[in-house]
């Protein structure tokens, strides 16, 4: 605590902790779980660079949702000799965003990585802008009581996933692999079930069909830690290793794309109160920080970040608001703080994903500095 004070003392408020010993920690505690699977950060969660390049020196591989955030990939194999840097992006990086811009994906080709479709209108755009790219076909699969739902945009049904798989050869491009999504915060863990279970046929029936579908993408969805309702990543982690074994030949390449559960637990936001009034008897307070910035999980991740203050008193059901004009920028309305004063900080656990990853600078208001930590 004292610690977190000091670095808002020497860097301002508001100032994002990202703690780099954390995201070894989860890195380590999903590779040791899932011993099969290669691990793909997704980037989206948090696409600091810092954050990509202790991943980087970890081994990890990555996914990306666009071409700057393959830029940030790129930035640290850029020295590399032209045979390594190529391999790297052949094993290491899938374009996991089924949905590209023509101009996007006539950059990817002379990268030649992994990308995801999942419909006919984007396969043929990938057959004229991108044709040596690795295929990988994204199909919709149970998304339910997941925190953030996924499956309403994205994922072939999987009805319709061999004739898309078919489609791809013969128009010439090549399909390497299945991927799915259950979700992001994923604690109903009988999706990442019915997921396998719905790819483990379509394999089947495409080598039927003659087409042999070498890797499995089991996506992202593994929940991060924010409380103690959140099941154990372990019990989750041997359930997919015995439906592995049971479902799936030895020989195919496993990739899942983590995003969360690699950063969340590693960001920690000290914010100041800037302003405090009463409303209808309820204590307001004003923050240096709000939905526009590093709170923006609010709103488009539906995750609650508790507040906590430095000082000890009877709490009271208090609202706390963000700086910018806008009554929208409200981070909560129920919040059990106790008297805090004009210039009192407050800090937030658990910040690390899809927070600062969705800052604006909204009202001229610019996102949180960001401190890294145990490097
Ligand atoms: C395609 C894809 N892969 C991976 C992720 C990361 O998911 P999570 O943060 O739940 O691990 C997302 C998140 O939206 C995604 O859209």
């Amino acid at each position: 605590m004292e610690e977190l004070q000091k670095i808002a003392k020497v860097n301002g408020t508001p100032v994002l902790i990202i703690d780099h010993e954390k995201i070894r920690q989860n890195y380590r505690e999903f590779k040791e779980n899932l011993p099969r699977v290669q691990a793909y950060y997704a980037v989206k969660a948090n696409s600091d660079p810092e954050i990509v390049k202790t991943l980087y020196e970890l081994g990890s591989s990555f996914d990306v949702a666009s071409f700057p955030e393959f830029m940030v990939v790129y930035e640290n194999i850029k020295h590399l000799p032209e045979k390594e840097r190529q391999d790297f992006i052949w094993d290491k990086i899938i374009y996991a965003n089924t949905i590209k811009q023509e101009e996007t994906l006539r950059k990817l080709d002379q990268y030649k990585p992994l990308v995801t479709y999942d419909n006919v209108e984007e396969l043929k755009k990938i057959r004229e802008h991108c044709p040596h790219a690795g295929l990988v076909l994204r199909i919709r699969v149970p998304n339910t009581g997941s925190m953030v739902e996924l499956s309403s945009k994205f994922g072939a049904h999987p009805g319709e996933a061999v004739d898309l798989i078919e489609e791809a050869f013969r128009s010439g491009v090549v399909v390497e692999g299945i991927s799915f999504h259950v979700g992001s915060q994923c604690n109903n863990f009988e999706n990442y079930i019915q997921a396998l279970q719905l790819s483990a046929s379509i394999f089947k029936e495409a080598e039927s069909r003659g087409h042999r579908i070498k890797i499995l993408d089991i996506g992202g969805g593994f929940p991060a830690k924010y409380h103690n309702k959140v099941k154990s990543f372990k019990t989750l982690a041997r359930k997919l290793n015995s439906e592995f074994k049971r479902l799936f030949p030895d020989d195919i390449e496993i990739l899942a794309e983590p995003g969360r559960f690699i950063v969340a637990t590693t960001g920690t936001l000290v914010t100041k109160i800037i302003g405090k009034a009463v409303r209808d008897g309820k204590t307001c307070y004003y923050l240096d920080d709000g939905v526009y910035h590093t709170f923006s999980g609010v709103v488009f991740d539906h995750c609650r970040y508790p507040l906590k203050a430095f000082k000890e008193g009877e709490k009271k059901i208090s609202s706390v608001f963000g700086p910018t004009c806008d009554a929208f920028d409200t981070i909560s309305i129920a919040e059990e703080l106790p008297e805090l004063e004009i210039n009192d900080l407050l800090y937030a656990e658990n910040i690390g994903a899809y927070s600062i990853a969705s800052s604006t600078y909204f009202n001229g208001f610019p996102p949180a500095k960001i401190i890294h930590i145990n490097k």
